[in-house]
This record gives structure tokens, sequence and C-alpha cells, in this order.
């Protein structure tokens, strides 16, 4: 099992306004997927503003394993030699994800289809979460799996020998398990087909498509019906990942909440499967625009303007958006905790299987800072207190999880009284560069708790 480093404990407090331009990294998702897809390529692909935080690193690391050429040049443009669709090397060596699921269940599906062995281990977090979601799907082709108890990692995988196609309906909402099944079917004959009732992030199916798959996608009243035509010469890409609207989420929540606060935050991928927080946030009263709106490598961008909105109000979060927030939940709750009246963020059991039980941790962080928070299995709600009332003065434990670490320091920036988490290093697993970048934008955040 990997470890974590020495834990890195820091405070935000109350300072001037955030003011100035926030170049958040690219796309995590993106940044995985393209990686993997540019292994399974024949030829090189290129990819420009790949996320280089250790989520990605990971994938970039186990993607040498699995045989792939994989290079960075000083000017940060990474390179990878495909081995084609099928030609995964066994890996000599146990593969660490680290704390990335996405990067354990895409891989897992990517080489299950292939006559190769491998062995799965990530850190304290990763090792806890559920793995049964892939290796289901994954059993149908042939591939087997042994893990733990529950279904978790460490896990070896059995790739298939002779794969079959598979027709799978994805019994919860996640775009892991629908691209790990995809990604499965590339290397099976014929079609593959996959079946989400509620439609999630669809970075998978636009990249086969751009690295020549045949891919389709209906809506059909049994919902998002996805067809892959198995086996394909995939062809290389060159590829420009857009910056995170994931991490655009936390610079963009502190300017709503800090006063006097005007921040831009440029080039963020708005792909609609991405984008429900920040119509959310428009909904409580956000001052939020959506400046140059354009398209970039088939993907929606825009620069992002948020500025301090004193008026926000509590909304009921419409269930069926869940998929496209499902990781801004932690933050839209301490953006909720400043809006007036409650927040209802319904439909959200997913929110309990992530890096941590991300309702359960945000819940507990917040009532110590003097939020009343409200929870169910698969619900909560967050009572606001208005702007400029929450008393804040926590301590609060990030539990391996890097979107915990950064929303707690968001609320710090804003709240009466200083905010610290215990440790801050997993947050450069997607966001590496937070702390300068919002110290760069004025916020008063410091090592130390
Ligand atoms: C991701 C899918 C989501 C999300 C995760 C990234 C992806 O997880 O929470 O951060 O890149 O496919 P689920 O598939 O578990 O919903």
């Amino acid at each position: 099992m990997s470890g974590h480093g020495t834990p890195i404990p820091m405070t935000s407090q109350r300072g001037g306004p955030l003011v100035g331009t926030a170049e958040v990294p690219g796309d995590k998702s993106i940044s995985h997927r393209a990686l993997i897809l540019g292994a399974l390529a024949v030829g090189e692909t290129v990819i420009t503003g790949l996320l280089e935080g250790q989520d990605v690193l990971d994938t970039a690391k186990a993607m040498r394993v699995f045989g792939a050429g994989v290079t960075r040049d000083a000017g940060g443009t990474w390179r990878v030699h495909g081995v084609g669709v099928g030609g995964f090397a066994e890996p000599d060596q146990v593969i660490d994800c680290g704390n990335s699921g996405t990067g354990v269940r895409l891989i897992m599906g990517a080489m299950a289809t292939s006559p190769v062995t491998a062995t799965f281990t990530g850190d304290a977090s990763l090792n806890k979460r559920p793995m049964a979601r892939v290796t289901d799907p994954l059993a149908r082709f042939g591939a087997r799996a042994v893990g733990r108890s529950g279904g978790r990692l460490p896990m070896t995988i059995v790739g298939a020998e002779d794969p079959v196609p598979v027709r799978y309906a994805v019994p919860v909402p996640s775009a892991q398990v629908k691209s790990a099944v995809l990604l499965a079917g590339l290397n099976a004959p014929g079609e593959t087909v996959v079946i989400e009732r509620e439609a999630t992030r669809d970075h998978t199916e636009r990249m086969l498509a751009g690295f020549g798959a045949t891919i389709t996608t209906e809506d059909t009243p049994e919902g998002r019906v996805i067809t892959l035509t198995g086996q394909p010469e995939l062809r290389p890409q060159t590829i420009a990942v857009p910056r995170d609207p994931s991490s655009a989420a936390f610079p963009v929540c502190a300017a709503l909440i800090v006063p006097g606060s005007d921040v831009l935050v440029p080039n963020i991928g708005l792909n609609p499967t991405r984008a429900g927080l920040f119509e959310t946030l428009r909904e409580m009263g956000a001052d939020l625009a959506y400046e140059n709106l354009r398209e970039e490598g088939g993907e929606p961008v825009a620069d992002l303007r948020a500025r301090f909105s004193p008026d926000l109000k509590g909304i009921e979060v419409p269930p069926g958006r869940a998929a496209s927030m499902i990781d801004e939940y932690p933050v839209l709750s301490v953006v909720a905790a400043f809006a007036e009246g409650p927040t209802v963020m319904r439909g959200v059991r997913e929110l309990r299987v992530k890096e941590s039980d991300r309702i359960a941790v945000m819940a507990a962080g917040l009532r110590a800072g003097g939020v009343e928070v409200e929870d169910g299995p698969d619900w909560w709600i967050v009572h606001g207190l208005g702007h400029g009332n929450v008393p804040g003065g926590q301590s609060c434990a990030s539990h391996l999880d890097h979107r915990i670490a950064m929303s707690f320091l968001v609320m710090g920036m804003a709240a009466q009284a200083p905010v610290s988490v215990d440790d801050a290093s997993p947050i450069a697993t997607s966001f590496p560069g937070f702390e300068a970048l919002m110290a760069g934008l004025g916020a008063d955040i410091r090592r130390g708790s």
C-alpha cells in the first residue's frame, strides 16, 4: 500500500478581497483518459495541459508498466507511444494507483480483455473503496478478480483470454464504471453496449470517437445507450486538455463568499455533464458569468468571472443534476453555509463512497464550525446562516480527501474565525499549486494549525 508523506496542516482565515486571475490546472478526468487511450493507440499521442497531479502521474506510471512509452518534455508536453488495443504487456510489478479511483477503475477496464494479469493497490483511502462495481461487469467479459473482502484492493485481475462483448446497464451513476466497461469493450469482438439511467460525464465517449473508434450514443426511454464497436485501431491524437471545472470550483466559490472579491478563472471546460455546480450557484444568486464561451477540442470552454455575492439564498438542488456536479458538493456545502436558509441536496448516495464519506466528513466539520447540518443515507441539508454569520474556528480532518481539505480552507477565508485542516497534502492529487494560487489572489492561507 502506498502512503502519503508527512501530514501538512494548513489554516485559512479572513483577509482582504480575492482579486485577480486564477489559472487552475488541467482536467483530471480528461488527463487520465488521454494517457490511457494514448497507450491503446498505435503511434504517438501528444498531450498539452495535462494535469500533473499525483493521481494522473500514477496513471502515467501505470501505462509505462503496461508497456507504453510515456515521456514529458521540458515544456510540459507529454508524449505517449501506444501499444495498440490488446497490446498491453504483463506488468512485472504491482500497479499502485495511489489515491485515484478513476485511475484504478479505468486501468482495470483497459487491461481486463487482454491476456495479462495485474495486481492493483492504492493508499489507505483507495483501499477502502468498492471495486466490485467494476469487477462485476468485467467478469462478464471473461476477466477474473481476486481481492480483499468487500471487493477491495489490493486486487489481482486476470484478463480474459477470449473476451466476449457485453451489454451492461450500469446500476449506479458512475462514469468510472461506464468507462471501465467501454475500455474493456475495446478489445472484445463485436459490440459492447453500456446503458446508463442518468447521464454521467462523457469524456470517454468523446475521446474514443476522437481516437477513431466507432461509438454511438442514443437517449432512449431506458436511458442513455452507448454502443462501441470492438477491436478498432485507435489513431493517435493531439490533445489539449481543458482546465478542470472541479478545480475551478474552489476559487469561484471562495470569490462568492469573500467580501469585495472579483476573480477571473480562464479556459474552463464546461461540458454539460460537468457544469452542474455553476448552474446551481447561479440559482442561489451568485454573481457568476461565463465570458468568451467557445468550443475547443470538442468540449465547450469559457472564462468564468465570479464576484462576491452577499445575497446568496439556499435552494433545493435538483437531484437529476447530481451526476454533473458530484465532486462539487463539498464546496457547495460551504457556500450553502454562507447563504440564507437551507440548501437541500438529495440523490447523492455516491458521495458516501468517494475518497472519503463526503457527507459525513463535511457534516462533521461544518457542525464543528457552527453550521447546522442534517443528513441521511443519500441526502443532506445545510442550514445557511447568511453572509458574515458563519462562526468557523474549527479544526477539520481531511481523511486523505483533497476536496475536503480545499473546501474547509475555502470556508476559513470567509468565516468569523480561522479554519484548519489536519492534512492538506492530498490537495496535490488534483490541484498542485492550490495554496500559492489562493494566496496570489489575496487569501490568508498558511501552513500550520
Ligand atoms: C470520475 C467520475 C466520478 C468522479 C471522479 C472522476 C471520472 O466518479 O467522482 O472524481 O473521471 O470518471 P464516479 O464514476 O464514481 O461517479
